[in-house]
């Protein structure tokens, strides 16, 4: 079974109106092993690029290495071996940074990490909408990346995002399998509240 026809209904129906875009993303794991094209990669920073920020810094940046390129490898190489086994049949890997000051003064940036989080949502809607999966990865060789791409002190990176075409189940180990569907969700009244807690 291909995942693009897992019945997403059941998980994923929500309890408010909302666009069918929100619950039809989620993070599946299997890939095709297809590349991802630089014009599809440019669509999915433009979408990126929209996002709000704090002064409007912009402080996201996007690294990123295509299946059969130049830097795929290296990139392959900053996951750790749990992400490796399926990540490694995406069309394209990309690190999630920002810059940890603001240009305009300076000054460290409290929030470079949130405005961030909200391109690479912004990104992940895009490849939604396009046909394409993400799958967000924390695990990761922190340690490695940021001198292996030259980052010095200025940013930070916070994860991985394979990005591909949906694949087949069957190409997965068994044991990832099982886990194959997507998730459920915490209610509306779970997660806000009206006033103090
Ligand atoms: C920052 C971040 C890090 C994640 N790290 C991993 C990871 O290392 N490996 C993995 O298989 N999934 C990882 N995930 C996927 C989450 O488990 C997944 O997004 C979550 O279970 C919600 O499911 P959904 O995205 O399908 O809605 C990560 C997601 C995010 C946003």
């Amino acid at each position: 079974m291909n995942v693009s026809e897992i019945q997403i209904a059941e998980t994923r129906r929500p309890d408010h109106d909302i666009e069918t875009l929100f619950p039809n993303r989620w993070s599946p794991r299997a890939m095709s092993g297809e590349a991802v094209s630089e014009e599809e990669l440019h669509r999915l920073f433009e979408a990126a690029r929209w996002a709000p920020s704090s002064f409007n810094e912009q402080p996201w940046r996007f690294f990123w290495a295509r299946r059969g390129t130049e830097h795929w490898s290296l990139f392959e190489g900053f996951l750790n071996p749990y992400n490796q086994v399926w990540a490694s049949r995406a069309g394209a890997l990309l690190v999630v940074a920002s810059k940890k000051t603001f240009s305009h003064n300076g000054k460290p940036n409290p929030v470079h990490g949130f405005d961030a989080g909200a391109a690479w949502v912004s990104l992940a809607l895009q490849a939604t909408a396009m046909g394409l999966v993400t799958h967000g990865m924390a695990g990761i060789h922190y340690d490695q990346i940021p001198q292996a791409l030259g980052l010095g002190d200025e940013l930070a990176v916070h994860c991985m995002v394979a990005v591909g075409r949906p694949g087949d189940i069957e190409s997965l180990p068994e044991k990832l399998r099982d886990n194959e569907k997507p998730s459920g969700r915490r209610t509306v009244d779970e997660i806000s509240h009206e006033g103090p807690l």
